[in-house]
């Protein structure tokens, strides 16, 4: 069964609209914003690339936090962002102040191991040589080097855990999203039940402990 997507996921975790929802890093596209206002709730997206328009602002969360803390969020969704913010302590203590619940799309780069990355660079190839162009990168030896900071799994969730209480943690299949390809998330699959390649991507949610929110700048 195909894993369902980061909207449906985000879309469970929130109370009904109306609801005040900010969208970290959503990105060139624009992330959920567009599916979550359709959905009735009130979006802000924020990325120093977002696209133009009233339901997005073009900076980093931190460099806003004043103006966000003022608006009186209900709810942060943070899909494939997190793992990237330093300092990641003052960046989720920010995202703590915003709202009460966080909900996040993940990957853990330390999983990738030599069996996946084999069966992803192979697929990679496939689907180049068959006319497809994967989103991912083609050598992640290289694309490691690139990205020689991206936070554990570990460290992101125990950071996570010091300021919510977990309300779900969900592995998922990964590597299958950077190929795109139309049976690459079941082959990951496959290969994930017969414990040939671990399961690389992870959605969480969780809710503010009350001494986060004690700790949290008033607004
Ligand atoms: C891998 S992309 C993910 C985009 C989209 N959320 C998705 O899942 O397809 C990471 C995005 O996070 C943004 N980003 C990184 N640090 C950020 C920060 N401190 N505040 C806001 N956006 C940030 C980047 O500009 C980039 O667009």
């Amino acid at each position: 069964m195909a894993v369902a997507d980061f909207c449906t996921f985000v879309l469970k975790q929130l109370p009904p609209p109306p609801q005040r929802v900010l969208e970290v890093g959503c990105g060139r596209e624009g992330g959920l914003v567009e599916r979550l206002a359709a959905a009735g709730y009130d979006v802000l997206g924020v990325d120093p690339h977002a696209p133009e328009g009233e339901r997005f602002l073009q900076s980093t969360f931190q460099e806003a936090s004043n103006s966000l803390l003022l608006e009186g969020f209900d709810a942060v969704v943070a899909g494939r962002v997190l793992h990237h913010v330093r300092p990641l302590d003052e960046g989720l203590d920010t995202l703590a102040s915003f709202a009460p619940l966080l909900v996040v799309d993940e990957f853990a780069p330390d999983r990738i191991d030599r069996a996946a990355q084999d069966w992803y660079e192979g697929q990679y190839r496939m689907l180049r040589a068959s006319g497809v162009e994967p989103n991912g990168p083609s050598d992640l030896d290289e694309w490691r080097e690139r990205h020689p900071d991206l936070h554990p799994h570990d460290v992101l969730l125990a950071a996570l855990r010091a300021r919510y209480d977990e309300r779900v943690l969900e592995w998922l299949p990964y590597l299958s999203r950077w190929l795109g390809g139309p049976s690459s998330e079941s082959l990951e699959q496959t290969l994930i039940d017969a414990a040939l390649v671990p399961l690389i991507g992870y959605r969480w949610a969780g809710v503010r402990t009350s001494a986060t929110r004690s700790s949290a700048p008033s607004r």
